[in-house]
């Protein structure tokens, strides 16, 4: 089960805030249960955890376990919410390195669990308007077995809708069943790709209208390249589903003392929050975390900046800043509990380096150690931070820790007094930009 640390972070807060604050953060809490809270139409990614779809999960594992059968690439088209989730699991939950090609068949695995087979290579697109990484993508591409997931809820945006016209056309001038290789992951009726659609027989997935897209990664649109990834989809479904439970709780509830305490921490003037993990396999769940807590809390001028990190990569960078800039950040560490494989440090007979002093000693122990340093040392510099402990890098624990994230922001986004559920500020560039490209 997920555990909240926020010892380093109290000795920051008022005297006696968090208790003043109790009451206000429980009514919030309720509003998020109740649905009386602002943008309350959008609370779908609860219902759909209240009420599992057992028959949606086996009809996504069916398609997905076709898909791997057959496929080199699924080409994942989305941006924003319609990417970032399936990107993050897929990253913590594959490995770093693709098994050897030859060890294992394509789509021999067990599809509910990390099975041996190889899996087909995931791969996004849609997600920046970059022509090169398309050029290149299409040239990669070419001579292999290509699936396409198109996911847009609004089926308009633009990243998404232009990357699809390439990839239709690379599928439609090289397989005769080009139609059968596209699925369509959209509004249940509304957007130009239903149209498509239509007319074209894809196969298709929808998100439900009352789930926006930064809440969408237990819909189909993470779940089918996460299931396609090789990913037990039901074991992370079920994880969310538990939390979900679970944190409907005031009592013992984590999201509830993770929101009030950078609510709080807010209020005393930081104004920045840092993610940071010691695993590299978890900074996509970094990169998802940023939009899910700057599109629901950024507004009217509000909210903490959320800011990803990956240590200790970024120490040697950002470590600077961290420790002695501008005292306005936070920081939040995401930690797993277990041991990651207990590769030893070796011992050398020269020493040259001087580091027989760690012979014998696990990687992980290492990389522990460096949090625990960092944790202090970023306390005693005036940050103050949290540890959020997953019991391991695993389907359940992930879908636990994607609903704590969802059940916290939620709850913020009622404290601060902003709708969570919305994201009125990202059409403004749009406008701009369609103006500039003569859009009639
Ligand atoms: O969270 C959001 O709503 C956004 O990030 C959207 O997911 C993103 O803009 C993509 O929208 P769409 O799925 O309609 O193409």
């Amino acid at each position: 089960m997920l555990r909240l640390d926020t010892g380093n972070a109290l000795p920051f807060l008022n005297d006696g805030a968090l208790d003043q604050l109790r009451p206000r953060v429980e009514a919030a809490h309720q509003a998020v249960l109740d649905k009386t809270g602002a943008g309350n139409d959008f609370l779908g990614w609860r219902d759909l955890l209240l009420d599992p779809n057992d028959a949606l999960l086996e009809d996504l594992a069916a398609t997905a376990a076709a898909i791997r059968a057959d496929a080199d690439v699924l080409l994942c088209i989305g941006i924003g919410g319609s990417y970032l989730g399936a990107q993050a699991v897929i990253e913590a939950l594959t490995p770093y390195f693709p098994p050897r090609q030859d060890d294992a068949p394509a789509g021999a695995g067990d599809l509910f669990g990390q099975g041996a087979s190889r899996s087909p290579e995931i791969l996004f697109a849609g997600h920046h308007m970059s022509g090169a990484y398309l050029r290149e993508l299409l040239a990669y591409l070419d001579g292999k077995s290509v699936y396409v997931n198109v996911i847009s809820k609004s089926g308009t945006t633009l990243e998404p809708a232009l990357a699809f016209r390439f990839a239709r056309q690379f599928l439609e001038d090289r397989f005769d069943d080009a139609d059968r290789r596209i699925i369509v992951t959209t509004d249940p009726s509304k957007g130009a790709l239903n149209q498509l659609q239509r007319e074209r027989g894809y196969k298709k997935y929808e998100i439900p209208r009352d789930v926006g897209g930064r809440f969408s990664v237990l819909t189909p649109v993470g779940l089918l390249p996460i299931a396609v990834a090789g990913v037990d989809i039901r074991s992370l479904f079920y994880g969310a589903v538990a939390a979900c439970e679970r944190y409907a709780s005031t009592q013992d509830n984590p999201t509830l003392d993770y929101a009030a305490t950078r609510y709080q921490l807010h209020q005393q003037g930081y104004d920045a929050e840092v993610l940071t993990a010691f695993e590299p396999r978890l900074s996509g769940i970094g990169d998802w975390w940023e939009q899910l807590f700057g599109e629901s809390e950024g507004k009217e001028h509000k909210g903490l900046f959320p800011a990803s990190l990956q240590y200790s990569t970024d120490l040697h960078s950002m470590g600077q800043y961290m420790q002695q800039g501008r005292r306005i950040l936070i920081e939040t560490f995401l930690m797993t509990e277990d041991d990651d494989g207990d590769l030893a440090v070796l011992d050398s007979a020269a020493n040259l380096d001087g580091l027989n002093y760690l012979a014998g000693q696990t990687m992980t122990h290492v990389n522990r150690k460096a949090y625990e340093g960092t944790a202090k040392a970023h306390t005693d510099g005036g940050v103050p931070n949290m540890t959020l402990w997953l019991d391991r890098i695993a389907p359940g624990p992930l879908g636990e820790c994607l609903y704590f994230f969802e059940h916290a922001v939620a709850v913020s986004g009622y404290l601060l007094g902003v709708n969570p559920f919305d994201q009125p500020g990202v059409e403004t560039y749009k406008k701009e930009m369609f103006r500039l490209l003569g859009k009639p």
